[in-house]
């Protein structure tokens, strides 16, 4: 049941005050990573949505993104495409600087991996602001590929994210494990 499946996430979800900074509430992960039950609940829920939206690619925003969509892309059989943050790739790159609270940051992938037909399904642990997963959409877009949607493990809704995605999605769908 969807409820059973809140209770037991949200159980495996720490909150730590005043991290990275005070006044910051920190989401931290790694108690429902160290339970198989929690991490097999999300991937197959995440795998389940890949296969739905017809994806033929999963992409996973560094760091914490990685550990969740690698397993989903092996679950629902399509490739997966790290994108990384500047200056980690070796190959050729293409590059999406985004504004942060305080300045700015970059992302980066390898376009050779994508191609046209490729439908891409962007996964990461949270979505706060939106300016990471939507600097991921235009990466994706500017390699000619096509954006299956994005699915977050959680949305903290009180920082809008999903207003600040509308655009870049356009009628990709979002899908939610977990509102906070
Ligand atoms: C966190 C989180 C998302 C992003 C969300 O990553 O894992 O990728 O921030 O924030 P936004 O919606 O405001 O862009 P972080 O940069 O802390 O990297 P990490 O996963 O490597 O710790």
């Amino acid at each position: 049941a969807p409820e059973e499946i809140r209770e037991l996430l949200l159980s495996r979800i720490r909150e730590v005050a005043d991290y990275p900074r005070p006044g910051v509430r920190f989401k931290d992960i790694t108690p429902l990573l160290a339970d198989s039950k929690a991490f097999s609940l999300v991937t197959e829920t995440m795998a389940a949505i890949c296969r739905r939206r017809r994806a033929t690619k999963v992409a996973g925003l560094e760091a914490r993104g990685f550990i969740l969509a690698a397993p989903v892309a092996v679950r629902a059989q399509v490739g997966f495409i790290p994108v990384r943050k500047a200056g980690k790739l070796p190959g050729a790159t293409l590059s999406q600087s985004y504004e942060l609270e305080y300045g700015s940051a970059e992302i980066e992938l390898h376009a050779e991996d994508l191609t046209p037909e490729d439908r891409v399904l962007v996964i990461d642990d949270v979505l706060a602001t939106g300016g990471t997963a939507e600097a991921s959409l235009h990466l994706i877009r500017r390699t000619g590929a096509q954006v299956a949607g994005v699915t977050m493990l959680m949305e903290l809704g009180f920082l809008a994210g999903r207003e600040r995605l509308r655009e870049a999605l356009g009628p990709a769908p979002l899908d939610v494990l977990l509102t906070l």
